[in-house]
């Protein structure tokens, strides 16, 4: 019988909040991420409220998504707005030359996102061209959203097609990847138009006004690997911004490849692929602590978020499938991958306050897959749901003393834990075992006070390769774990490779 982990949760040891926002969600042009995927078109057969489809939107809205990115990714500095507003049929049809050559009909405009966005109860995170648009553009897009209808020409254009009240937009994106395909600019080039871009674009939502509680936060484009130019550029700027211009976060980048170009498959691999995935996954802890590092140099008081708002697994497309489309499955090792992302993410809630994993529907580690009328829920989506307590919640630090799984000379913990104190009251306790040849016992305490219960649920699958299909959805789901609690202990036994989530009462 092997010695069961000890586990310290941390009760008395609060961190920073952990922001709901990095529970966000990125949707881009591409494949079938819109189009299928969210879009289905008013006359479809497929059950939609104006043009959307009613059952990801079911699926979206359970799970709480606190934003929604669009419309890209490397598409936003292809977009331009005004292609996308108006009457449908006179909409400008074009090909999708970022992504796969694909008809892009127009047909999912900003009254069709803002749409989504509401159904959903999401907020905006809307990303500006800065690659192939103007100042100008990007200026009009934003007082087109938010402007008054009664007073100005772009809210009374907007009321025209069909919404009279202003939207709010949460936040704002200034460029995509400006150092690669959102024009290729030096840091010091970018952070030039940066100033442009943030001087001018103005929100007019009554809430929104600029330095208000609620106002638009500005995310300028930051690293996407651990080289430091432009967090060095961006920050450095901000240190020495003066009245005329301001960002309030800064974006990071960066997927679990396996190398590039991508040639990990989705279903197909054994504990070879799925170690070396993990314990890449496990270095976003140290790229995060290292732009941090810089941050901290130029904003010790941590005024500027750090916003991870492209990250996920992103593996070679599944055969068949268009190449520009990212089209992959999802499974347990992705359960595994994202429950880690997020427990980085809270040990760093004092700074990543947004995320958006990549992407929302039918693209790379995605929630939802659809096919035509069909739905499937991913490992990924119900990692979301059994996260939905920390949505807000405080970070509490957590001890284990696992010890190591090994995988040749990969070597990682074993088990991963984290804990928050929740906006109901209730401390949960997020574990994860990263082995998937060994469970592990545990045997929990609460520093500073004694648990009486404990409950909770457990994802796993009977593979690491498993996955949900429209033929088979529930294979990889989330189901009761036994936790029992005895002198303040509690302990529960972690299938190999598995996310848990308890409630300790
Ligand atoms: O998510 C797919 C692409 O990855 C995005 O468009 C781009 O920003 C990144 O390179």
């Amino acid at each position: 019988q092997e010695a069961a982990v000890p586990v310290t949760v941390q009760a008395e040891r609060p961190g920073a909040r952990i922001e709901r926002d990095i529970f966000g969600q990125f949707a881009e042009h591409l494949g079938t991420g819109i189009y299928g995927g969210v879009w289905v078109g008013r006359d479809s057969k497929i059950p939609n409220v104006r043009g959307i489809r009613s059952d990801v939107v079911a699926a979206l809205k359970a799970i709480r998504v606190p934003n929604i990115r669009w419309p890209g990714g490397c598409y936003a500095d292809e977009y331009h707005w005004r292609d996308g507003i108006g009457p449908q049929a006179k909409r400008t049809r074009k090909v999708n030359a970022a992504w796969g050559n694909a008809p892009e009909p127009n047909a999912f405009g900003t009254h069709e996102f803002m749409d989504f966005a509401e159904q959903v109860g999401a907020e905006a995170y809307v990303s500006v061209n800065i690659g192939s648009g103007t100042v100008k553009e990007a200026v009009d897009w934003v007082e087109y959203m938010t402007g008054d209808a009664a007073t100005t020409s772009a809210g009374a254009e907007r009321a025209a097609n069909g919404r009279r009240a202003p939207w709010k937009v949460k936040f704002l994106g200034i460029g995509n990847e400006s150092w690669s395909c959102g024009g290729a600019m030096t840091p010091d080039f970018y952070t030039d138009q940066m100033k442009l871009y943030a001087r001018f674009i103005r929100n007019y939502h009554p809430d929104q006004r600029e330095k208000m509680p609620g106002a638009m936060r500005r995310i300028a484009v930051g690293p996407g690997t651990g080289d430091t130019a432009y967090t060095e550029a961006v920050m450095k700027a901000w240190k020495t911004h003066d009245w005329a211009w301001n960002i309030e976060g800064l974006s990071l980048h960066n997927y679990t490849t396996g190398g590039w170009p991508v040639s990990y498959s989705s279903t197909d691999f054994g504990e070879k692929e799925y170690a070396t995935l993990v314990k890449e996954t496990l270095g976003m802890d140290g790229l995060i602590a290292k732009h941090s590092e810089v941050m901290d140099k130029y904003d010790p008081k941590k005024e500027v978020a750090l916003v991870v708002d492209e990250w996920g697994f992103w593996a070679a497309p599944l055969p068949g499938t268009n190449p520009g489309f990212l089209q992959q499955q999802n499974s347990v090792r992705d359960a595994v991958i994202a429950a880690l992302n997020f427990n980085i993410f809270a040990r760093h809630a004092d700074r990543v306050r947004v995320a958006n994993i990549a992407q929302m529907v039918n693209v790379l580690q995605s929630m939802i897959l659809t096919d035509g009328p069909k739905m499937v829920l991913t490992p990924t989506y119900y990692v979301h749901k059994l996260y939905l307590p920390f949505q807000d919640a405080t970070f509490v630090p957590v001890d284990v003393g696992a010890g190591v799984y090994r995988y040749g000379d990969l070597a990682m913990p074993r088990v991963d834990a984290v804990a928050a104190k929740a906006t109901d009251g209730k401390l949960y306790l997020s574990l994860v075992n990263l082995d998937p040849t060994r469970t592990a016992t545990i045997e929990a305490k609460v520093a500073g006070s004694a648990a009486t219960r404990a409950s909770g649920e457990v994802l796993t699958g009977p593979a690491i390769n498993s996955v949900n299909s429209f033929a088979a959805p529930d294979v990889v789901k989330p189901k009761p774990i036994a936790a029992s609690v005895a002198g303040g202990v509690v302990s529960v036994t972690l299938p190999p490779a598995s996310v848990t989530m308890l409630a300790l009462e």
